[in-house]
């Protein structure tokens, strides 16, 4: 069976670019209820470790350092199909690649600062959420 929750962080293009209001828009327009949120920042080495599933993927630095480079919004998700309904929601990784309408089709600007991260799977939603959330935070 499907999970419930997922976990998403508007990255730092976004938010810099002021499109913080817009997409918590869409997302609840899109039927998400949200469970916990957090205006935060990723220190090199937390992002890393956030990203050590890439670590020897060419662009794991770049992400790094990017996803380091400024503010982050993190958020706890809860609908039906959470996973799969919000990667239909935020559209491919690729913002060229992304259908219109999807939150990477609109905000994104490149592949890397690709405006918002949704979890792949509802064990990397777990994980990913308790990286930024206690269990108290995320039932509060
Ligand atoms: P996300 O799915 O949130 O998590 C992994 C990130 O790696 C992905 O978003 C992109 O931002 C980034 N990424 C994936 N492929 C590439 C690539 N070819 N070049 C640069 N960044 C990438």
């Amino acid at each position: 069976m499907s999970g419930k929750r997922t976990f998403t962080m508007i990255k730092p293009d976004a938010v810099q670019n002021g499109h913080i209001g817009a997409i918590l828009h869409d997302i609840t327009q899109a039927g998400f209820k949200i469970a916990a949120m957090k205006y935060t920042r990723l220190t090199t080495e937390r992002a890393g470790e956030f990203y050590a599933v890439h670590k020897e993927r060419p662009f794991y630095q770049e992400l790094v350092s990017y996803m380091s480079s400024g503010t982050i919004v993190a958020a706890v998700l809860e609908k039906e199909n959470a996973v799969t309904s919000f990667r239909d929601l935020i559209g491919a990784t690729d913002p060229q690649k992304a259908d219109e309408g999807t939150i990477r089709k609109k905000y994104a600007t490149s592949i890397s600062a690709n405006a918002i991260h949704g979890s792949d799977s509802d064990e990397n939603a777990a994980i990913e959420s308790s990286f930024f959330f206690s269990q108290l935070e995320m039932f509060a």
